[in-house]
């Protein structure tokens, strides 16, 4: 029986529960274009997920087809208008009539375009000067033009990791020609997707960005336990092998409800009790995955904690053992953590790198296993920057 869990890349089909309102509500928003939408949540809680959830759900029912662009992986501004531009273009791969628009269109970037041998076009550009705003302007207002070339049909465009588009450039002010772009276009939806929350509630929350107001926020949580719970008894269900409630409780808990380890646990689960041809869980085969997959991130963890100053350091033991709210003086002495000042920049920093962030009104490390990973092993000292 093949494994019915999945995780480290976005879930579809079986492999996807919950969910249900966020999809739809998303979903509306974009059929009808009522309005972009900003969705953040924390790492892996299944914001990539949904959003193609819903882009599959927009073509197949609505006839509105759309990309989701990762601004994660793209290292430099012209990588990004390269990529950018051709994925936009493959939206339109039917309509070759466009490709002789292009050199129009981006005009300031010298488009060459070549055909490959099964017949698809690819767009690069020259850098011959450096980049201007009227060149990113351009590849960015390029989805609205050919969405008005093609009848006015509308399309969706999914920025994912959308916190990252300042970085791309030192000399441009990204921020601002995305938004003046992009609040011009009347056929392209938007759907801007992060998992630096903070970073994406100060850029979509503070009256100076140029983002401020100009999206619907959807913020995600995580799924209700009951659903997650359902989700596990009835795939293992279906693959032949009983898990009871206690032990569903049990990978609930220990993936704290997070979606990616709640199918990462399963998973090594089932292949524990799948390679003991058994067709019940047993206690210690979830207690079997949760070690596999802190020993096999074990390494990781250990570079995450040698890459820490004494103070970062301690504020995440201090977070691994107990989640808090605020830091009141008795918090402090219990866990040995530094002067205010101190402790504040080393929170900052720790919450803008991503290990620590804000659930349930909570300060808590982002990953429940390095949180377990650190309380297994608290006494062990490493060299501090
Ligand atoms: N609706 C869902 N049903 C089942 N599993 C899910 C769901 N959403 C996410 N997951 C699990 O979480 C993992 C991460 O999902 P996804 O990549 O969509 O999350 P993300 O929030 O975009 O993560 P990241 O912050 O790393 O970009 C998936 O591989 C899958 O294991
Ligand atoms: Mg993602």
């Amino acid at each position: 029986m093949p494994n019915p869990f999945k995780y480290g890349k976005e879930v579809s089909g079986y492999q996807f529960y919950d969910r249900k309102s966020d999809a739809e509500n998303l979903h509306r928003k974009l059929a009808d274009g009522s309005t972009n939408v900003v969705l953040f949540a924390p790492r892996r809680y299944g914001k990539t997920s949904l959003v193609v959830k819903v882009l599959d759900r927009l073509s197949t029912e609505d006839g509105i087809s759309g990309i989701c662009f990762d601004m994660m992986r793209i290292p430099t501004l012209e990588r990004f208008c390269e990529e950018y531009a051709n994925s936009v273009y493959g939206l339109f791969g039917k309509h070759r009539e466009l490709l002789g628009k292009l050199g129009n269109y981006l005009a300031h970037l010298h488009p060459t375009i070549s055909i490959s041998p099964t017949g698809t076009p690819s767009i690069s550009f020259e850098y011959g000067e450096r980049m201007t705003p009227t060149s990113v302007a351009e590849v960015l207002d390029l989805p609205e033009r050919l969405a008005a070339d093609c009848g006015g049909k509308p399309f969706v465009v999914a920025f994912d990791e959308f916190q990252e588009v300042a970085g791309l450039s030192k000399e441009l002010p990204l921020e601002k020609i995305f938004r003046s772009c992009l609040q011009t276009h009347r056929l392209v939806r938007y759907v801007f997707l992060g998992s630096k929350t903070h970073l994406m509630k100060r850029m979509f929350g503070e009256s100076t960005r140029p983002f401020y107001n100009s999206a619907f926020p959807m913020p995600l949580g995580k799924p209700p336990v009951d659903d997650s719970m359902e989700f596990l008894i009835s795939r293992f269900g279906e693959a032949g092998i009983a898990l009871p409630v206690s032990l569903a409780d049990a990978i609930v808990s220990a993936s704290e409800n997070i979606p990616y380890y709640l199918q990462a646990i399963a998973s090594l689960t089932f292949e524990e009790v799948e390679s003991a041809r058994r067709n019940e869980v047993a206690a210690d085969d979830v207690a079997s995955a949760i070690d596999s997959f802190v020993c096999a991130n074990a390494e990781l963890f250990d570079e995450r904690l040698r890459g820490l100053s004494n103070a970062k350091r301690s504020l995440v033991d201090a977070l691994a053992e107990e989640p808090v709210s605020g830091f009141d003086e008795q918090y402090r002495k219990r866990h040995g953590l530094p002067v205010s000042s101190t402790l504040h920049t080393a929170l900052k920093e720790l919450v803008d790198d991503g290990i620590v962030e804000t659930s349930s009104g909570k300060y808590r490390l982002s990953d429940p296993m390095f949180a377990l990973y650190i309380r297994r092993a608290p006494a062990r000292t490493f060299i501090s920057k």
